[in-house]
């Protein structure tokens, strides 16, 4: 790429590994803006490569054939290359080409949430070892720089709460299913065709793209590296036009959330023992009244609270090529600005902190739920499924049942007062197995973000 800054101005060589959504955005936002980064920074960044799988491929953004290369490899080795940016997806090269430039004691961009959840550990411990920085902005709600707020803005406190609907795609099909009473695999098509979904969308509708993502938000808040086989997910997969129906009828939106919440956190100004952490992904009946509840389309938002600054709250575009090229170029000036000055570590990327945190088991939280029953309208149906509850202690809260035709299948919708999530499981396998019910439940936690 043509230099765009003054021949005295240091220039910062990066290599590209990837040149596709993210990639090529990243390509047009330093077209469009490395001068005026050039000047904020006092220091140039020159794309010296990028590699790709398919040379002969036609890209939306165009890219100058010079640029490009096969061999990531030999781009990444390239003794001018001081950044590499990780831009290609996958944890198995991806892994590959983070540690070979980490190894060499390059600085390293990466926007790959599922390599951060698989590898974590042994990339940040790369990075330690070779005093090499690893930057991960875009891998968390895309152009949002919730990354630096939690290591940064937000340095000074213990973080209570933290809710974020984190994954674009689920949120795109979420909002129009509501809206427009669209279909949900005509609505993926479209976040597949507008860039917003994963190369494997099942990582998005499934809920596993959240989790990734939120664990590496509690991890950042909590200090120790959330194993993402303790992440309990549900995707969006169940969710049907019916519920979000019943759901707005209640005065509640489903949203995916990712939930990280203390539950026994420390006490102030000491050392903890052990913080016990939620660290959950699913869908979530979010109070209309609540903010969360008016993040639509492909936006995301994640809500903090801190133990001194109190509730906060961050929105912008959680996926897309812009929005996450943006999040890239901010990595990209850090990176830059620590190579300048020799800086490798001024807030490291990850960093255990305050003692031992454990996740919290999925049947030890407590919540609010909403459930959807098929049953037969027929006289001792209710009775049956309200014995079942008050046996395991669970209490109602409402009841709806439209009204049907004696005999028939109909809906009958629970709110459920605050039950631990194993007595709600076991009472839940009870009802299922009843005669009268036609269906497997639906059962959606309601939030009440106390
Ligand atoms: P993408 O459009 O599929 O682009 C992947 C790029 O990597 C393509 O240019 C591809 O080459 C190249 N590539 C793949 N394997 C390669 C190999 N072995 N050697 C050289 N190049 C290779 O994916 P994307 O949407 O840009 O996503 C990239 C990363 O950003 C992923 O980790 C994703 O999770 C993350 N991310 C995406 C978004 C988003 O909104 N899309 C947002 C935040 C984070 P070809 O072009 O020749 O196929
Ligand atoms: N597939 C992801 C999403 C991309 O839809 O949120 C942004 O990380």
């Amino acid at each position: 790429m043509q230099s765009l800054v003054p021949l005295f101005m240091t220039q910062v060589n990066l290599a590209l590994i990837g040149g596709g959504t993210v990639g090529g955005g990243v390509y047009q936002a330093l077209q469009r803006n490395g001068a005026l980064m050039a000047s904020r920074l006092g220091i140039g960044l020159r794309i010296a490569g990028v590699a790709v799988r398919d040379l002969r491929k036609s890209r939306a953004v165009s890219i100058p054939p010079a640029l490009l290369t096969k061999d990531w490899k030999t781009l990444v080795q390239r003794p001018d290359v001081s950044l590499v940016v990780e831009l290609m997806g996958g944890t198995s090269i991806a892994r590959d080409v983070v540690l070979t430039a980490l190894r060499q004691g390059k600085a390293v961009v990466t926007a790959n949430k599922a390599l951060l959840s698989a590898h974590g550990e042994e990339l940040f411990a790369a990075a330690r070892e070779s005093g090499a920085n690893l930057y991960y902005e875009a891998s968390v709600a895309g152009g949002i720089p919730i990354i630096k707020v939690l290591r940064e803005g937000l340095i000074g406190n213990r973080i209570t709460r933290l809710y974020g609907i984190v994954n674009g795609t689920c949120n795109y099909i979420l909002s129009r299913m509501k809206q427009e009473g669209a279909d949900f695999e005509v609505v993926l098509a479209d976040a597949q065709r507008l860039g917003y979904a994963e190369a494997d969308p099942t990582l998005d509708v499934e809920g596993h793209d959240a989790a990734h993502k939120i664990g590496i938000l509690a991890s950042l808040a909590h200090g120790f590296w959330v194993n993402p086989r303790h992440i309990h997910v549900e995707g969006i997969r169940s969710i049907t036009r019916l519920d979000m129906q019943f759901a707005s009828q209640l005065g509640y939106t489903i949203k995916l959330l990712g939930i990280v919440k203390t539950h026994s956190g420390p006490a102030s100004g000491k050392r903890a023992r052990k913080c016990e952490v939620q660290v959950s992904v699913y869908p979530t009946l979010v109070p209309d009244s609540h903010v969360l509840a008016s993040v639509n389309n492909v936006f995301n938002a994640v809500f903090v609270r801190g133990d001194v600054v109190g509730d906060t709250l961050y929105y912008g575009r959680g996926a897309g090529q812009d929005a996450t090229a943006s999040a890239v170029l901010s990595d990209l000036a850090d990176a830059a600005l620590d190579i300048k000055f020799g800086s490798n570590v001024r807030i490291p990327p990850f960093v255990p902190h305050e003692g031992d945190g454990v996740v919290q088991r999925i049947d030890d939280t407590v919540s609010r739920y909403y459930l959807r029953l098929a049953v037969t309208d027929k006289p001792g149906t209710l009775a049956r499924i309200a014995d079942i509850f008050g046996e395991a202690k669970i209490g109602i809260s409402s009841v709806i049942q439209p009204e049907g035709h004696e005999g028939e299948s109909v809906p009958l919708i629970f709110m459920i007062h605050d039950a631990p999530n194993s007595a709600m499981r076991k009472a839940l396998d009870r009802i299922g197995r009843l005669s009268v019910v036609k269906a497997a439940p639906v059962m959606i936690r309601v939030e009440s973000f106390d």
